[in-house]
């Protein structure tokens, strides 16, 4: 029996001390120290003992199951801190590796632009409004005094989204003139920058998406004089002072009189050249004294009030700023191109 017992020590210590699996180690305790376990089928045979041997075989067998408790004992803590082990190197990160280097944009040339617009017309008590680039027909066009067989309805012209020319894409930002005086306290001072659409294929100078920023003023005894003055400031801090203007005579039918207003070619001072096609004089805006018909239908009593309003194109005015040649430019977002700016 102490035979036996001895054989049972050295297969159980060693298959534990071998063993690298919690659960497999589990499985060699029931095996060696369970109910019908080895230990157990030896002890069963104590019976066949002589009475003066069995004290001692009972001390071996005791002695032997507590050290095969041990062994799995401190076999646990191996395992566990072997798999401790193995999962920090399976999730270890190389913190010596170089980072992914993260890339800061900047704003586009042409916002830079609209920002400084913004700061000009701010600084001159001016709000800034925005509104819907999907519109309805009455303000884009009927509330402008633009009458049912104006070009510039055609479905060949304009975005339409029903088929009775209800709903639009706007093609200007005049229909914020509208909005602004509908909804808006006397006197209003604003402009409304925004996207504008029209049926254009694309080219150098075209494209069916464009940025206009629309400006208006309404009070009372406002007059041509402070349209003048008001632009030709605008004017000064953009494209610099002492810059000649001249305010063509023009029609919108949203405003009466209306004019178009130039700036001498800063390029070659109005002799003419191919920033300004030849021309001497290149053209800025379009503007004018808000239509008594306009704020009427606003329900402003044109005979009390009066304002005038502009609208200009704000690509025009970037690529000047930054002598680009190529309106494609300024929406193909190539970072060659931006990174300049
Ligand atoms: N909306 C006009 C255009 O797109 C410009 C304009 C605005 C003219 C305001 C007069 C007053 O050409």
């Amino acid at each position: 029996m102490k035979e036996m017992l001895q054989n049972l020590r050295e297969a159980s210590i060693r298959a534990i001390l071998d063993c690298e699996d919690a659960e497999l180690l589990e499985s060699l305790r029931v095996k060696y120290l369970g109910k019908k376990g080895e230990l157990t089928s030896i002890l069963r045979q104590m019976g066949k003992l002589s009475p003066e041997e069995r004290p001692a075989m009972g001390q071996l067998a005791n002695k032997l199951r507590e050290d095969i408790e041990e062994a799995i004992e401190d076999r646990n803590k191996v395992i566990s801190a072997l798999r401790m082990e193995r999962r920090l190197i399976a999730e270890s990160v190389d913190v010596t590796l170089p980072g992914k280097k993260q890339t800061l944009g900047h704003k586009h040339p042409m916002y830079n632009v609209l920002d400084q617009i913004k700061d000009i017309f701010i600084g001159m008590g001016f709000e800034i409004v925005d509104g819907p680039e999907v519109e309805l027909a009455d303000y884009n066009f009927t509330k402008l005094n633009i009458d049912e067989g104006h070009p510039s309805r055609e479905w060949t012209d304009t975005f339409y989204f029903t088929e009775d020319s209800s709903i639009l894409l706007r093609t200007q930002t005049s229909p914020m003139q509208i909005h602004a005086m509908e909804t808006k306290e006397l006197p209003i001072r604003m402009i409304a920058p925004g996207r504008v659409y029209r049926k254009d294929e694309v080219d150098a100078t075209h494209s069916p998406m464009f940025h206009q920023i629309e400006g208006m003023v309404i009070d009372k005894g406002i007059t041509m004089a402070d349209l003048k003055a008001t632009l030709n400031l605008v004017v000064e801090k953009i494209y610099g002072k002492g810059t000649v203007t001249r305010f063509r005579p023009h029609h919108f039918p949203f405003t009466e009189p209306s004019c178009e207003l130039d700036i001498q070619c800063h390029k070659c001072g109005g002799v003419g050249c191919p920033t300004c096609k030849g021309e001497g004089w290149i053209e800025v805006l379009g503007a004018g004294m808000v239509h008594p018909k306009v704020l009427a239908g606003c329900g402003i009593d044109p005979d009390v009030y009066s304002g005038w309003a502009f609208g200009m194109g704000l690509e025009r005015l970037a690529l000047g700023e930054y002598k680009i040649n190529n309106l494609r430019l300024i929406f193909e977002n190539d970072r060659r191109f931006l990174e300049q700016f």
